[in-house]
């Protein structure tokens, strides 16, 4: 379990994550929602160790993150940023290689080779390996991160909006796996995600964050309800249920 206690973060005067109590659990997908600026990535960046925050711990099944020596950590936390951006020079393989680092420190090991094997076939990229990551569609980059993240091998996997800019072919396919990550390797699956109707298909929890609080949290048949969007994001839902899953529509 990750154990966030009492987190904040102000910029200046705005307090932009305002006194945080939230546990994920240590399997399946936890889908977190929200408007812009809820503080979303901001929670997940410091859970992740990008930043520092003002007040609060954090606890990976009993680590205090903050006073734990990173590589300790990274075993069992990785992140895959909103804004992930590496140099467009190496290769698919190189890339995922990258996510060894925490075990490896440069020198893989026939187990760091194993793991790299493993996400690159998982990921579905084994023709693209010697591919420089600025030549792949979005659809490739993104999976590529994704196999970057999965070598690096750990219970708790984060991703912030990771299915931003791809076609609902590719967003799907990810979905998928990602849910398939949590079901037949048994980890901790936490994302950002904009699409509520795929958070409620794939989750097993929704939290939803409203102005550095969270607002909403339980399963989606909870969260997906009109009294409980509207109070998330200020506007009006409809909710269907479809093939025995709950579809919110908010065009109008
Ligand atoms: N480095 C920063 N300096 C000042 N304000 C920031 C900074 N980073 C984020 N913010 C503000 O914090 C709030 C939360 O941002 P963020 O966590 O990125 O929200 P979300 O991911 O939910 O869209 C926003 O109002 C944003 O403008
Ligand atoms: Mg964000």
């Amino acid at each position: 379990m990750i154990t966030i206690q009492d987190i904040t973060k102000s910029y200046g005067e705005a307090t932009v994550v305002d006194g945080v109590f939230l546990n994920l659990p240590d399997a399946g997908v936890t889908s977190i929602i929200g408007p812009n600026g809820a503080g979303k990535s901001t929670l997940l960046s410091i859970v992740s160790r990008i930043l520092g925050a003002d007040a609060g711990t954090v606890a990976v099944e009993g680590l205090d993150v903050f006073r734990s020596p990173s590589k300790d950590v990274a075993k069992k936390l990785s992140i895959l940023r909103q804004d992930q951006h590496t140099s467009a020079r190496i290769t698919v393989g190189e890339l995922v290689e990258f996510g060894r680092y925490p075990h490896s420190h440069g020198r893989l090991t026939p187990e760091c080779r194993a793991a790299v094997a493993s996400a690159i076939d998982y990921c579905d990229l084994g023709d693209l390996t010697e591919r420089p990551i600025h030549q792949l569609s979005g659809g490739q980059r993104q999976r590529a991160y994704v196999a970057m993240v999965l070598a690096q091998d750990t219970r708790y996997v984060l991703l912030d909006e990771p299915l931003n800019n791809l076609d609902m072919v590719h967003a799907t396919g990810l979905m998928r796996l990602l849910r398939g990550l949590a079901d037949t390797h048994g980890k901790s699956v936490v994302l950002v995600l904009h699409d509520i109707n795929y958070a409620s298909v794939y989750s097993d929890r929704i939290i939803a964050m409203r102005d550095g609080a969270v607002v909403q949290d339980g399963p989606p048949a909870r969260v997906m309800t009109p009294e409980a969007l509207e109070s998330v994001y200020g506007m009006a839902f409809h909710v269907h249920e479809l093939d025995g899953d709950r579809m919110a529509a908010y065009f109008r």
